[in-house]
């Protein structure tokens, strides 16, 4: 396995790789790698010959409050679990290598309206810009022609979908399912930042968003009576401070009046035990 730290070196390598005809699987992440990441490398493996893990903590998806400066950064461990997946090359480039000129100076954005008007994005103004750039970056350095995302962050695949389609990406989009710990947690590098009683108590994500599930399934069509639900189920936790709790079509992120028969939905919540911002979502197609 190879870790690679500049951007010509990757171009170089990639370039080299596809002329021997093989097909390049790309990873991003963030590092602090845990079994959801695990979770993607092996699904990566599976759709191509050589697999690129990217590990870049990107400033310019943080807002001016949330946990830049804090985020866990531990790429000897992270080299390590993905030494151990036989993962061929780790790109783990500097700030300066991605942004030259220094983030705040970044004059070229990837942007894709509408879809970050809801959910996260709403309370995370310019995150999703920050991410589509990034993500347009790594895929001209990294040079891939499959991509491998979670469902976890489920508006964030969506959106990057879009941006492939949009930009005409010739890259193979993959969602892996979200991997959880026995209690239904969703595994986040941020978990780490929960104190043993806000673990316990962030079990309520998950409890919600399944019983959204439980209830789309069941044939409950108004959005309303599936929040209610979420946030009566979030309220178990004293610890918890709710951001949102939403239902939004599943392709345009926008909420619905009503569910109609067939429609792909997204239930999604995100919530605060303290400083730590926790989300979880399901995709549900309506009976
Ligand atoms: P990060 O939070 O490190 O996540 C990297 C990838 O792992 C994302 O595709 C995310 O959806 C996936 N992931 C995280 N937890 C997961 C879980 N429990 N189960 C399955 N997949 C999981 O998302 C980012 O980084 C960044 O925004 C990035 C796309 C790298 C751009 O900077």
């Amino acid at each position: 396995m190879e870790v690679i730290r500049t951007v010509r070196e990757m171009q170089a390598h990639a370039d080299a790789r596809r002329r021997e005809g093989r097909r390049l699987a790309l990873v991003p992440t963030m590092g602090a790698l845990h079994e959801g990441h695990l979770a993607l490398v092996r699904t990566a493996r599976a759709h191509a010959d050589h697999v690129t893990v990217s590990i870049f903590v990107n400033p310019t998806q943080f807002g001016p409050n949330e946990d830049y400066a804090r985020y866990p950064r531990q790429l000897e461990q992270d080299v390590a679990a993905l030494e151990a997946l036989e993962v061929d090359v780790v790109f783990a480039p500097t700030v300066e290598e991605m942004y030259p000129d220094g983030p705040e100076a970044n004059l070229t954005w990837v942007y894709v309206e509408k879809l970050d008007a809801h959910l996260c994005g709403r309370y995370r103004p310019g995150h999703f810009r920050g991410v589509t750039t990034i993500v347009a970056k790594l895929f001209n350095i990294c040079k891939p022609h499959v991509a491998v995302f979670g469902l976890k962050d489920a508006q964030q695949f969506q959106i990057i979908r879009r941006m492939v389609r949009d930009l005409h990406y010739d890259i193979e989009m993959i969602g892996v399912p979200t991997v959880r710990e026995p209690d239904g947690l969703a595994l986040s590098s941020r978990n780490t930042y929960l104190s043993p009683e806000e673990r316990k108590q962030a079990v309520v994500l998950s409890q919600a968003v399944e019983a959204a599930r439980r209830a789309i399934e069941a044939g409950e069509q108004r959005p309303e009576a599936i929040v209610e639900a979420m946030r009566q189920i979030l309220a178990r936790a004293p610890l918890a401070r709710v951001q949102y709790a939403e239902v939004v079509d599943a392709k345009t992120l926008q909420p619905v009046a009503r569910i109609r028969p067939g429609q792909r939905v997204l239930a999604g919540v995100a919530v605060f035990f303290g400083d730590t911002r926790l989300i979880d979502s399901v995709f549900v197609e309506a009976p």
